[in-house]
């Protein structure tokens, strides 16, 4: 791969997109055997450093990284050198000078990951920057779109709730986009950040508009930790007038696929029905995080040297 990090998706190419979604089929394959378990990454070793909580994204790298017989090692910033005024710089240098290969990093400042590029020498994956990017959420929503639509090109995807705070539509909107989708986002207009149009969106302020017809639903937590008094009426109306229900996704076509990159609250931006339901992947996204942040750590780091240093 022509990437030595993996910060986001605005800058990645469409060729670089689909390297990482054709390696996730076979390392999904290594990961639906009885025995887990391959030597390739053996010798490595891959650092989680993860400033806000996780349960997916933090467990499914360390779990990726084993399964491919890397060393790994996780930092909770709340439990380390860091609530001592340790800076995220003097962090980077001390997990690289212990020998790490690749730093997975979750931080709240957008741009987090790319100044740790700017410090260390080995691999960054941006594994949630603020209200930037989350790459490899997009990378295995597409995946898993592509496991049941095929392609993603001239599908229509309709993304709900709140758009503002989440950086999962935003890797998702690059993504999609690039792959040829028609991305349709909807919220509140207080969630509805500007410029999303600039990023090829169609924006819409009711989620009918957006499910009319739409292949793929994805659903977004109401990222309650990020919200300023007064961007949403109340939880209740939240849910009445945004909520992804039963009677608003018989909008979509027949076949259309329910996304959520949790975690869900559930009953407000999700009913129980709809998460839990027959046209629900939320489970399978799960599975298939630990098959892409395979092809993420793999490509990456197999070859390693005399690589172009974008992002
Ligand atoms: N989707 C996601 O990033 O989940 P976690 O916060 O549990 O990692």
């Amino acid at each position: 791969m022509s990437i030595k990090h993996l910060l986001g998706l605005q800058h990645l190419s469409v060729n670089t997109i689909t390297q990482i979604l054709d390696t996730a089929g076979p390392m999904k394959q290594i990961i639906s055997r009885n025995l887990k378990k391959v030597p390739t990454l053996r010798g490595k070793a891959v650092a989680t450093v993860f400033y806000e909580p996780s349960t997916r994204t933090r467990m499914s790298f360390e779990l990726a990284a084993k399964y491919l017989s890397a060393d790994t090692v996780g930092l909770a910033a709340a439990s380390s050198s860091v609530v001592k005024g340790e800076t995220l710089i003097d962090t980077a240098r001390t997990v690289a000078a212990m020998g790490a290969d690749v730093i997975v990093l979750r931080h709240p400042m957008a741009g987090a990951a790319e100044l740790m590029t700017r410090y260390t020498d080995v691999h960054i994956v941006n594994a949630g920057d603020g209200m930037h990017e989350h790459p490899t959420q997009a990378l295995l929503d597409m995946f898993t779109i592509l496991e049941l639509k095929n392609t993603i090109s001239g599908l229509k995807v309709a993304i709900l709730g709140d758009i503002l705070h989440s950086r999962v539509a935003r890797s998702n909107l690059w993504g999609l986009t690039k792959l040829g989708a028609e991305v349709h986002v909807a919220g509140p207009p207080t969630l509805l950040p500007v410029g999303l149009q600039q990023l090829g969106a169609h924006v819409h302020d009711c989620p009918e508009a957006a499910l009319e017809g739409a292949d793929v639903v994805i659903a977004l937590r109401l990222q309650l930790e990020r919200q300023r008094q007064g961007l949403i009426p109340s939880l209740r109306e939240y849910t009445r007038l945004y909520g992804l229900n039963a009677e608003r996704l018989a909008l979509a076509r027949d076949d259309a696929v329910v996304l959520h990159p949790g975690p869900m609250n559930r009953g407000v931006e999700i009913t129980a029905d709809v998460a839990d339901g027959s046209r629900s992947l939320i489970a399978e996204q799960v599975t298939n995080g630990v098959a892409v942040r395979m092809a993420c750590l793999y490509l990456l780091t197999v070859g390693d040297g005399g690589r172009e240093d974008i992002n």
